[in-house]
Parts: structure tokens; C-alpha cells; sequence
């Protein structure tokens, strides 16, 4: 089936926190990571089957579910995650909160590459443990890891928290630096709990490689966070897998959750989520391939109209990171003061976001075009 993307779809009204929420009037929501367009025809035909049958009463997590999410990272990334490693969980950043509680003490520190999404450090600060920031380093146009600064932060550290593909600078890490962070948590006997959420929308020339691929050993130390919901635009659906092949750490998250009764899921969203792992390639697909086309489009406006303005590579997620460390005005001024584009300011990524701005690609052409008008013209008037 084709998908057409192109298509504008009123959101508002409807609650969503990208259209409805503390977005000032004429704005151009470029800024929650989710995305504009129709979800697969075949997550709704489940979700609307599901509610053929009039009992919504307590409901198991089918086998097949897991059996269908195994398959997907098997089919699209070449990974072996057992059903039996995996523990459905409602969301990625409520993950990270629990393995932080069941799986590390109080004084325990926890290393992040930044800029990083918000919510790596508050998810830090919210269980009380301590952060050691690393500063990813701008080289030639490209986020790289200061990999001296990473030695010297994982000495003191018990936990990495990586983001892998990076949200917001969106690189997708090479077996180079996967293995050169492999080594370090190696050395210093570091758990990694590794965010790859994003870890199927990555752009065509780039390959995803899950942390636990890295190294035979590295699955033991790993725990790997991963979900339907951003691959499939259904991040409200509320679920996500943890997943682990080292068993005291599954026992350690489950104990937790017995303790505050969790881990029920929703009976509608159990049928989505199995319905995008099992077909969800075609769609997923032609969204890549949408996102791309809209990446390419942005790179060429910025390039020939906005030179002061560089766009960094896209290489997984749609979200893109631009360093405006060139223009005289800060960012906010800039795009949402003047332009009226809501994007991200980098800062709320940390400090190393300073004079960067994060813009969220998923949405149709002509609201990127109106965009980068809007955008045009502030810009022409600062640089005539
Ligand atoms: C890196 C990363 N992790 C987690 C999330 C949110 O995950 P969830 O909605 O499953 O809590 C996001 C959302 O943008 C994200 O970018």
C-alpha cells in the first residue's frame, strides 16, 4: 500500500502535546519527536478489531507479541533478542528510571554523552544518583565523543547511559566507536543501558548496530532499550521492551516491578504494537524514504539560502541538529521569535547545545517548505 505523506492532518483539538500544548498561535510545530503522518493501516485495522470484542477485562501479554518483536529485530537488524530476555515495560524513559532503581544504589554515577535528550540527566537527578556529563565534540561538522573525556568520566562511573542512534545530533554510531565504548566499560566494569529507540530510522547509507553486537561479551553487561512507538508513530501507545540476556539483571527488574504491582499493559496497544512488528517493514520503509526526501529538501535550502546555518548529517532518527553558533541572534530570537518555527533550542540538551537547534523532519513537505519561507525571510533580513 502506498502511503501518502504529503497529506496534512489536523491535529488539533486532539490533545497532542506538539499542536495543542504551549504552542503560541501561528506557530509551525516543528518540535515534539513524533510524527505528523498516518500510522500503517494495519496497526489500526488491529487496534479496530481489538474493539470489535465488547470485554476489555484484565488481559495477558500474548507470546506472540514477543515472538513478533524478536522476529523484527532478527529480520531489520540482525539481532537476537529471546522473548524470554525481554520484559514489556510502558515506556523507554520509565525504563531507565526503574533499571536505575533496581539496579543501582543511591551514590552510584552514571556517565552521559551530551548533548543528550532531556531526559537522560533528569532521569538521573530523579532517582537521586549523580551525573558525569561527557561533551560530544563538533569535528568538521560532525558530533564525535571525546573518547579521553569518556575515560576519564567511566573511571568514576558505574553506568553509561548511551543513546544510540544519538538524539539529538543524530549520528548512529560505527563499529569503531562502538567498540572503542565497549572497551571502556570493559575495563571499568560498567553496565551500559542503551537507549536505541531510534534504532529504526536510520537514513539510507547507515547501518544500526545494537551495543550488545559489539562484542560476544558485551550482553551480559547490557541492558537494551528499545520501542515500537517511535518506529511507528504511536508513541502514546505506552509500551516498551527491556531487554537483557543477563539474568540477575532481569531478576533485579522484576522484582522491582513486583513490588509496586507493575507491568500490566494495555489491552488496545498490545494489538498495535504486535500488528507494526509483524507488518510494519512497507510502511516504515516509505517513511524512511519520506524523511530522507525531506532531509535532502532542508539540507539544499539551508545550504544555498542560510550558509550561516550548517546542517549536521542526518544519520538515524528525524531529528535534525543545526549549529547556528553563525548567526548574531540567539536561536530562539531567530526561529521561534521571529520565523515562528517551533523547533528545540539546543540548550535544553544540555550546555554543549548551546547555539544549536534541533528541527523534527517527520511531518509533510509543505510544512517544511512553509518553514524554511518563514525561516528565508528572517535570515534575509539579518544578512541582505
Ligand atoms: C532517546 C529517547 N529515549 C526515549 C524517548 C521517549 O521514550 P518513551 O516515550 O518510550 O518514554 C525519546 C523520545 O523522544 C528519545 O528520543
Amino acid at each position: 500500500m502506498d502511503y501518502d505523506f504529503n497529506r496534512v492532518i489536523d491535529r488539533r483539538n486532539t490533545g497532542s502535546i506538539k499542536e495543542d500544548y504551549q504552542l503560541a498561535e501561528a506557530m509551525i510545530p516543528l518540535w515534539v519527536a513524533d510524527m505528523d503522518f498516518e500510522v500503517s493501516h494495519e496497526i489500526i485495522q488491529a487496534a479496530q478489531e481489538r474493539l470489535l470484542h465488547p470485554i476489555f477485562g484484565y488481559t495477558t501479554l500474548p507470546a506472540s507479541l514477543l515472538e513478533a518483536a524478536s522476529l523484527w529485530y532478527q529480520r531489520r537488524h540482525r539481532v537476537t533478542y529471546q522473548p524470554s530476555d525481554m520484559i514489556p515495560y510502558y515506556g523507554v524513559v520509565s525504563a531507565i528510571h526503574l533499571c536505575f532503581m533496581a539496579l543501582t544504589k543511591e551514590e552510584d554515577r552514571v556517565t552521559i554523552i551530551s548533548p543528550v535528550y532531556m531526559r537522560f540527566p533528569m532521569s538521573v537527578s530523579e532517582t537521586s544518583r549523580t551525573l558525569n556529563e561527557v561533551s560530544m565534540i563538533n569535528r568538521c561538522n560532525r558530533m564525535e565523543i571525546d573518547f579521553e573525556q569518556l575515560e576519564i568520566s567511566l573511571q568514576k562511573s558505574n553506568v553509561l547511559l548511551l543513546c544510540n542512534p544519538h538524539n539529538p545530533v543524530g549520528r548512529v554510531f560505527t563499529m569503531q566507536e562502538l567498540t572503542r565504548i565497549y572497551d571502556l566499560v570493559e575495563k571499568y566494569d560498567i553496565m551500559v543501558i542503551s537507549d536505541e529507540i531510534h534504532a529504526d530510522l536510520i537514513m539510507p547509507g547507515y547501518q544500526h548496530i545494537p551495543f550488545v553486537q559489539v562484542h560476544p561479551k558485551a550482553k551480559q553487561r547490557t541492558i537494551t532499550l528499545v520501542s515500537s512507538t517511535k518506529t511507528f508513530n504511536i508513541a502514546q501507545a505506552g509500551m516498551a521492551l527491556i531487554v537483557t540476556a543477563n539474568l540477575d539483571y532481569q531478576v533485579a527488574i522484576k522484582q522491582w516491578m513486583t513490588k509496586f504491582h507493575l507491568g500490566a499493559m494495555n489491552v488496545i496497544s498490545m494489538a498495535m504494537v504486535e500488528a507494526a512488528y509483524r507488518h510494519g517493514d512497507d510502511w516504515l520503509d516509505q517513511v524512511i524514504l519520506y524523511i530522507y526526501q525531506n532531509y535532502q529538501y532542508v539540507v539544499s535550502e539551508f545550504t544555498q539560502h542560510m550558509p550561516r546555518i550548517k546542517v549536521l548529517p542526518l544519520e538515524g532518527s528525524y531529528l535534525l541538529w543545526l549549529d547556528c553558533r553563525n548567526i548574531s541572534i540567539s536561536v530562539v530570537d531567530f526561529f521561534e521569535t521571529q520565523a515562528r518555527v517551533r523547533g528545540e533550542d539546543g540548550i535544553l540538551f544540555g550546555q554543549d547545545g548551546k547555539g544549536y537547534y534541533r528541527l523534527n523532519l517527520a511531518s509533510p513537505r509543505i510544512l517544511l517548505e512553509k518553514a524554511m519561507n518563514q525561516l528565508k525571510e528572517v535570515y534575509f533580513t539579518l544578512y541582505p
